[in-house]
């Protein structure tokens, strides 16, 4: 077994200093676990949070919050913020002069989510669940987004809601993209692959009548 402590590679990737590493530190993953998983929160592997979804591997949030390069003051959309743990580490990253919008599909897990995020205490971030047959907000626009399920193909949906300069880090079937606004490339978007990883898939419900997915 690991010892306890932030499992995010920091050490062994030199990261050990950076904003990253010390929002890791400052949000104990145990408030985002049910009480049977909170002793295993040391490990850097996914851990079963219910509905057959998980919090996902330290290291893996690590890799992707580092390439989503999250900045104080940033608006920032969580799409499969799950048991709200990224929400969370997202809120630590913009501060209290940004903004972070959690979407989940599985409404019990959304309101569970919602619960765990009130104990970080950065009430500028919150967790919904998200619409039925809807991918984040359309119309709104996002300096970054994080999503942590993966998608068949590259959402145009949520690429369309990138401010300009926005980035967005998915992963597509098994690999891990990095989508950066850029009005200058042929399509409006830059996107380059950063590893191989497996996450449970992105849901995409067909449009339904208003209020949150079934489970
Ligand atoms: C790996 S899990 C949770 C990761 C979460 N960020 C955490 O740290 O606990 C991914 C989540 O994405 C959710 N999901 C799948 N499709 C979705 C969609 N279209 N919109 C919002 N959430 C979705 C799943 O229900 C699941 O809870």
């Amino acid at each position: 077994m690991r010892p306890a402590g932030p499992p995010d590679g920091s050490s062994r990737h030199g990261h050990d200093d950076d904003a990253v590493a010390a929002a890791m530190r400052a949000v104990d993953r145990r408030a985002f676990l049910p009480r049977a998983q909170r002793r295993w929160a040391g490990q850097d592997r996914p851990l079963a949070i219910g509905h057959g979804q998980t919090n996902s591997q330290p290291s893996t949030v690590a890799a992707m919050l580092r390439l989503l390069d999250v900045a104080p003051g940033h608006r920032v959309l969580d799409v499969g913020a799950g048991s709200g743990w990224t929400t969370a580490l997202l809120a630590v990253l913009v501060g209290p002069s940004g903004g972070v919008l959690g979407l989940e599909r599985d409404p019990d897990l959304a309101a569970w989510g919602a619960a765990n995020l009130a104990t970080a205490h950065a009430s500028w971030a919150r967790l919904e669940p998200a619409r039925r047959g809807v991918l984040g907000t359309p119309g709104e626009r996002y300096d970054r987004v994080l999503v942590s399920a993966a998608a068949d193909a590259l959402p145009r949906a949520l690429v369309d809601q990138l401010a300009p300069d926005g980035r967005m880090v998915v992963p597509v079937r098994h690999t891990m993209l990095l989508v950066e606004a850029d009005p200058d490339a042929p399509d409006g978007t830059r996107v380059s692959e950063h590893g191989s990883y497996s996450f449970v898939p992105l849901v995409e419900d067909p449009p339904g009548p208003s209020g949150p997915a079934a489970g």
